[in-house]
């Protein structure tokens, strides 16, 4: 694996977050249901973002909420979004991203992380299942909720 980093964002590496790209087929999974509902405000006390660079390239994108007050249990420490390029998938950048996150909630004082995503082919569930998460339960829309216990 070469020489990866995480940074905030910034001026300089939103205009490469934005213009990550996907693979064929990846687009339905970006934002769960659950996702588009439960965002719609983003508490910038709560949220926490991280550009992932290889060298100076922007090669992925990683957020995360941690509340202990949110209302449902599944969005107290959850993973909002992973994104890695499509050039760059399948070479550690999701491990490397979801390791830092991992670092980050045990910081907060969290003892597990979240993430909802949809399965079906040419989706992340067997990236989530492989870096550690574990199916716990179901949304009311039919998508996983997988969880890391730290
Ligand atoms: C899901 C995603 C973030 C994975 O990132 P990545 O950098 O390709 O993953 P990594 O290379 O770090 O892979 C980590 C492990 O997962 C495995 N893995 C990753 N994608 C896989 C797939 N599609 N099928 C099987 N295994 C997979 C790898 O083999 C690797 O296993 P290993 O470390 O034991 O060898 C990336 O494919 C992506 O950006 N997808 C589009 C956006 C998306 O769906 N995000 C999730 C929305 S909630």
């Amino acid at each position: 694996m070469a020489d990866l980093r995480v940074e905030e964002l910034s001026a300089t590496t939103i205009v490469g977050v934005n213009t990550l790209s996907l693979k064929p087929g990846q687009e339905r999974f970006v934002t769960p249901e659950s996702y588009a509902i439960a965002a719609t405000v983003v508490d910038p006390a709560t949220s926490w973002q991280r550009v992932i660079l290889d060298g100076d390239e922007v090669v992925g994108f990683v957020s995360a909420g941690f509340d202990a007050d949110a209302p449902h249990e599944h969005f107290r420490s959850v993973l909002w979004r992973i994104n890695v390029d499509a050039d760059d998938q399948g070479r550690g950048v999701g491990r490397y991203a979801v390791d830092q996150l991992i670092d980050e909630a045990r910081a907060r004082g969290f003892d597990h992380v979240n993430v909802i995503y949809e399965a079906g082919e040419g989706g992340p569930d067997a990236f989530f299942q492989r870096v550690g998460f574990t199916p716990v339960d179901e949304t009311e829309y039919g998508e996983v909720v997988a969880q890391i216990k730290l």
